[in-house]
């Protein structure tokens, strides 16, 4: 299949725009077709239709027993798929949204069975994004629509990572350049009490607790024996080729001087190291391993450390970044898990196949 692609810059969005109905068109269809949204790229469907639904889970190579996220321009629209908007789902619309939440609601079966993999609950979010709402708007449809990545790999935050996992396997992609928050919306099931925290993403625990009061964290997401609520966390993900170990000490010395051992070791078992680490690190990285730089191991850095917005922006385009640089194994650093910080390290301890201490 040929994948069509529009470049549609955020500032030229307007009503009835050609790209807007082509792609639009396709999606009425039962086609997939990848669009940008503020957190991370999502690949759209007819959220209506199995027929198209089922396209999205070949694409990704995605197992059928993860539900998708539905999204809609508008709390009136959402009102399709849910048995009623209770009083709490209005007030995080009215705060947060359009935003990076998505809220579990009661299933009025409304939405293919196979995007919501037949459980009684719905994942609802309304995109701040002008090229997701103008699609929206245009097919007049909610659209299904998970990350638009191949299933384990990182979530894709440009046009490009989305062509290289599902280029010949989509109908169409429409490049809105890169996204802005970089890591997935936070989902939260307001179906509990109190609510709770399927996925910690880019509005944080902190400040929905300003708004609603008690919000608790799926304990599962912080011990590992437990499954996790949101069914598809129990999965691999975000993973870059070469496996990730993660070095969790965060006292600054310590954190370094770790990952050099790690690194050194690795680098005298002739292995090619990736380090993943911050700016402020790299010349310490430069001057402790051995070996020869570009030789024996290459350094990305996801930016300032003090700037964990930047960082949760930069750390899918980074761990993809590592797969062409041909590197065996990857060591990086951790992050405070306050605010954004929650984010980060659930995925970056989700992309690892080792943490130590
Ligand atoms: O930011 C985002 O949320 C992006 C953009 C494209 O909107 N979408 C996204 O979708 O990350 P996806 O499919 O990669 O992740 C959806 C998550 C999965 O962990 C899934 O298991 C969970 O939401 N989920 C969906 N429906 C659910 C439900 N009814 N109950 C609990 N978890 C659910
Ligand atoms: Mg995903």
């Amino acid at each position: 299949m040929e994948t069509k692609q529009w470049l549609l810059p955020p500032d030229e969005v307007r009503p009835s725009h050609p790209f807007l109905i082509e792609a639009a068109k396709l999606l009425r269809q039962g086609e997939v077709v990848a669009f940008p949204t503020e957190t991370v790229y999502g690949l759209g469907a007819d959220a209506y239709s199995d027929q198209a639904v089922a396209k999205i889970y070949a694409a990704k190579g995605r197992p059928s027993d993860n539900p998708l996220i539905l999204h809609f321009y508008d709390p009136g629209q959402v009102k399709e798929v849910v048995t009623h908007l209770p009083p709490l789902a209005e007030e995080l619309f009215r705060r947060f949204s359009p935003g990076p939440l998505t809220l579990i609601l009661p299933n009025n079966g409304r939405a293919s069975s196979l995007a919501t993999a037949g459980l009684s609950t719905v994942a609802v979010r309304i995109p701040n994004h002008p090229v997701a709402l103008a699609l929206l708007r245009e097919v007049g449809r909610p659209l299904a629509a998970p990350s638009a990545n191949r299933s384990g790999k990182p979530s894709p935050t440009k046009a490009a990572h989305v062509l290289a996992d599902l280029e010949g396997r989509i109908a169409g992609i429409i490049d809105g350049g890169e996204t802005g928050i970089g890591l997935e919306s936070t989902v939260l099931d307001i179906t509990l009490s109190p609510p709770q925290i399927l996925r910690p993403g880019g509005i944080t625990k902190e400040s929905l607790e300003e708004v609603i009061g008690e919000v608790v964290v799926d304990p599962a997401l912080n011990q590992s024996n437990a499954p996790p609520k949101a069914p598809g966390l129990k999965y691999p993900h975000y993973a870059p080729r070469a496996p990730l170990t993660l070095v969790a000490d965060l006292n600054p010395s310590r954190r370094r001087w770790k990952m050099a051992a790690q690194a050194a070791e690795l680098i005298r078992d002739g292995k090619r190291v990736g380090i993943l680490t911050t700016d402020e690190d790299v010349p310490y990285f430069e001057e402790h391993l051995p070996g020869e730089p570009g030789n024996h191991w290459v350094i990305l850095s996801l930016g300032e450390r003090g700037n964990l917005d930047g960082i949760a922006q930069h750390l899918y385009d980074t761990l993809r970044s590592f797969d062409p640089l041909d590197v065996d194994e990857i060591i990086g650093e951790s992050f405070p898990k306050g605010g954004i910080g929650a984010a980060i390290m659930n995925r970056l301890s989700k992309a690892a196949g080792r943490i130590l201490p």
